[in-house]
This record gives C-alpha cells, sequence and structure tokens, in this order.
C-alpha cells in the first residue's frame, strides 16, 4: 500500500518544498556564525569541497532511495534489500530530527522576537554594542525565550496539522526568490561599506593556519547540515519526486542554490562585523547584533528589517517543518498510528528539547555536556555527529550494498539521462571518498589522530 502521509500536487512542489528543507537557518544563522569562529576563507573552502565530494553524492543517494520506493527509510530498505540491518538506521534520523528540531526552534523564537521588535518599530535606534546587549539580556529571560519558542512550536505544528501539500508548497514557492532578492539588495549595501573588503578578505582569503581539526569538523557538519543530509529527510521527500523528475539535476540545482545563499548570507555579514569594528567570532548571536546595525543604516531600516525577518521566519519553517516530518513519518509507518496521533506524540517530544535548550541560557545555565550548554550541545552532535553517521550508513548503503541497477534507472531514468562522468563520481565519492573522510572524522573525536 503506498501510504498517504504527506503529499506534492505538482513536482514543483516536491522539489520547492525540498529547497525549503534545505534553505534555513543553517545557510543564514548557523553558516555565518561558524565561519566567523573558524577564520574565514579556509573553512569555506573545505565546506565547498564537502559539498562537492559527499553533499551532493550523499544527496542523490537519499533520492535514490527514496524515489526508487516511495517511501521512506525504513519501508524503502525492506523493499530495495529485504532483511538488510540498514534499515535500524531510520532510529538515527528519529533521533536526530528530534534532537536538532528540538534545538532549531530556540533559533526561530529568536527570529520571532526579532520580527516582534522590528515590525513594531522597536529594534532600530541602537549600537553595536547596545545590540550585543540586547540579545544577551533577551536570551538570559527564560519566560520570552520559551514563550517564543513555543508560539514557534505551535505554528509548526498547526501547518503540519493541515498537510504538507498545502502549507509547504504554498510558503516555499513564493518566499524562496523573495528572500533571494532581498540578500542580494543586502549583498550590495554590505559590499558599499566603508572598509567592506576587510570583511570580503576575511571570507575569501583561504588561510590554512586559522582552521585545525576543529575547524574541519565544523565545515562537514555544516554542508550537511545545510543540505538537510544524513537524517533521512530527503528520502521521505523524493519518495515524492516524480519518476521523470531528473535526480541528478535536482540534486546539483538544490546544492547549489543552497550554497548560494550562504555565501550570500557571509557577504551580507562579514563586510558590515569589519566595517562596524566588531569581532567575527561572536559565536550563535552573531547575526542578530550585525543586523540590525545593518539596517539600522538603510533608508526604512525598519522595512527591510522587517521583511527580513519574516522571509527568514518562512525559510525556518519549511526547514523545521521537513525536520518534524522525520518521526511523524517513522511511527505512521512504523506503527501504523494515525497521522494525528503522530503529530501530537511528536510535539510533545519536541517542545521537551526544545524547552529546555530555550533555557540554556538562562534558568539551565549550569547544566554542561561535554562542557557545552545543552543548546550548544545539541548545535554541536546534532550535525557533526547524527548528521555525519546518518551520512556514513548512507554512503555505505548506496555505495556497496544497493544493485547499482538501482542506481543507474535511478539517475538515468532508465537511460533517458547520460550519466558517463556523474554516476562513476558519485559511486565512488560513496564507496571512498565519504566513508574515509568521516570516518576520519569520528577518529578525531575519540582521539585517535
Ligand atoms: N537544512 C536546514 C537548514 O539549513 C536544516 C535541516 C536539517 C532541515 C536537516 C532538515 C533536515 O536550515
Amino acid at each position: 500500500m503506498k501510504q498517504k502521509r504527506i503529499g506534492f500536487a505538482t513536482r514543483m512542489g516536491a522539489i520547492a518544498a525540498t529547497v525549503g528543507s534545505a534553505v534555513g537557518l543553517g545557510n543564514i544563522w548557523r553558516f555565518p556564525y561558524q565561519a566567523g569562529e573558524n577564520g574565514g576563507g579556509a573553512y569555506i573552502l573545505v565546506y565547498l569541497i564537502c559539498v562537492l565530494l559527499l553533499g551532493i553524492p550523499i544527496m542523490m543517494s537519499e533520492f535514490v532511495i527514496g524515489r526508487s520506493t516511495h517511501k521512506s527509510m525504513k519501508g524503502a530498505v525492506e523493499e530495495l534489500t529485504p532483511g538488510s540491518p540498514f534499515k535500524l538506521f531510520a532510529y538515527i534520523g528519529v533521533l536526530g530530527g528530534l534532537l536538532i528540531c528540538g534545538y532549531y526552534c530556540v533559533v526561530c523564537g529568536w527570529v520571532i522576537e526579532y520580527l516582534w521588535s522590528s515590525a513594531s518599530g522597536n529594534l532600530l535606534g541602537h549600537t553595536p554594542e547596545e545590540y550585543s546587549n540586547i540579545f544577551s539580556t533577551f536570551v538570559s529571560s527564560p519566560w520570552r525565550c520559551v514563550m517564543w519558542t513555543l508560539l514557534f512550536l505551535i505554528l509548526n505544528f498547526l501547518v503540519l496539522n493541515r498537510g504538507v501539500e498545502k502549507g509547504i508548497e504554498r510558503i516555499a514557492s513564493f518566499m524562496m526568490p523573495l528572500l533571494f532578492l532581498l540578500l542580494i539588495v543586502f549583498c550590495v549595501n554590505s559590499l558599499l561599506l566603508p572598509d567592506s573588503d576587510e570583511g570580503m578578505e576575511f571570507l575569501f582569503d583561504v588561510d590554512f593556519d586559522d582552521l585545525g581539526w576543529k575547524g574541519v569538523v565544523d565545515a562537514m557538519g555544516q554542508a550537511f547540515m545545510s543540505l538537510s543530509l544524513g537524517v533521512t529527510c530527503l528520502i521521505t521527500y523524493s519518495s515524492y519526486f516524480k519518476d521523470d523528475s531528473n535526480l541528478m539535476k535536482d540534486a546539483v540545482t538544490i546544492s547549489g542554490l543552497d550554497t548560494l545563499v550562504a555565501i550570500l548570507a557571509g557577504i551580507v555579514i562579514f563586510p558590515a562585523v569589519f566595517s562596524f569594528g566588531l569581532e567575527p567570532n561572536a559565536g550563535p548571536k552573531l547575526i542578530f547584533e550585525i543586523l540590525p546595525t545593518i539596517f539600522q543604516q538603510m533608508p526604512g531600516g525598519t522595512i527591510w528589517a522587517t521583511l527580513f525577518f519574516l522571509l527568514l521566519f518562512f525559510a525556518s519553517i519549511t526547514s523545521t517543518i521537513s525536520l518534524s516530518e522525520i518521526p511523524i513519518t517513522f511511527m505512521i509507518d512504523e506503527y501504523k498510528i494515525s497521522r494525528g496521533k503522530a503529530i501530537a506524540i511528536t510535539a510533545v517530544l519536541m517542545t521537551i528539547i526544545a524547552v529546555l535548550s530555550a533555557l540554556s541560557f538562562s534558568t539551565l545555565s549550569d547544566v554542561k555536556l561535554l562542557g557545552r550548554n545543552l543548546f550548544d550541545f545539541l548545535d554541536f552532535v546534532g550535525p557533526n555527529f547524527f548528521m555525519l553517521l546518518g551520512g556514513l550508513v548512507t554512503a555505505i548503503y548506496v555505495g556497496w550494498v544497493l544493485k547499482k541497477d538501482v542506481i543507474h534507472e535511478q539517475l538515468t531514468n532508465g537511460g533517458m539521462h547520460r550519466s558517463r562522468f556523474v554516476q562513476p563520481y558519485i559511486i565512488f565519492s560513496l564507496r571512498y571518498i565519504a566513508p574515509v573522510a568521516i570516518v576520519i572524522i569520528f577518529l578525531y573525536y575519540v582521539g585517535i589522530i
């Protein structure tokens, strides 16, 4: 039986929703702050290499698994390779999805706070130092952080309850191009700031002395985070792709757009950081300090700010919807429960994780895991452990276990598209490059290298 879990009305709908999943806070909030912490240029180069060598091949493999069976991870593996233990890795996706979405919703809450304060005309009119204090005061207020996080969760689950088809498709298809345009306007604005070239040098001058192992790990985790890889989300979404869509082209287009948005975000942020004499390594609060300072010097700043945070909100919710869909689809398929019940259980679990993460900067700031508060811990293990592990499993499964015919059939749509170069490249990456690279990172974690 083909489960009626979620549905996309049109092919463009499924692809637009996949872009919606990929483009989000990962690109606009996480990428700049990670680049800032890891010294800029060299980090970005490693990030781009990770997208090319690991990201695109793993995205294509998730598409192959999903589209060939029109099922999500567990059912797909059962159909493609009956009896294979790989289906157990659906659990990595579920756990990873819950943990990542839990802390991600906290940042979505921050976006709503900033949207609220820009729309009500209170955001602008401060100095850069004041913006840093405003952010710290905000996150250390337990009720305000929790309130916005809860509001976001409610909106997220309301959209899910109405069905992805109506919710995401409509939102994603008009807001992505708009967000893109807005970023271009902001890029031009930032490039015109005095001393903007310092920021561009920071972004694009490659100096490996700044990087170290931590930077390499961060860049790889960020590539997976930004492309929504390794947590089976793209398997579920691609199970709705039409049989005639070109998976190679789609994966390259989606990864390309996603990477472009991240780079544009960098070009908006760093020239401004240097122009205003701020520090690039401010961590997760980076964009919340810089953006108001940027909007402030633009004519009509309040309108730009409001529009931007509104679009960022939409970009975030299309990502959290795809993250929430992982446990929801899993429960429906595995335990044969109704969609409503699966949504309710996911909502409860996610709310617990989100509220605890929202309190990481206030009430629970003393609770540390691996020396980090809960929010920072999840922001580390989500991408840098769960997603990489899921990616490793996907690469091994498609590279070594899955029949070559299935891959060929899916990537070329039964020989319709040529793949003389792409297919060997993908297989080589899945068999050797991705597993070796990810295993090296894990060896680094356990202190062997
Ligand atoms: N890719 C999303 C972003 O960049 C986050 C995400 C991760 C979404 C994993 C779905 C699955 O914001």
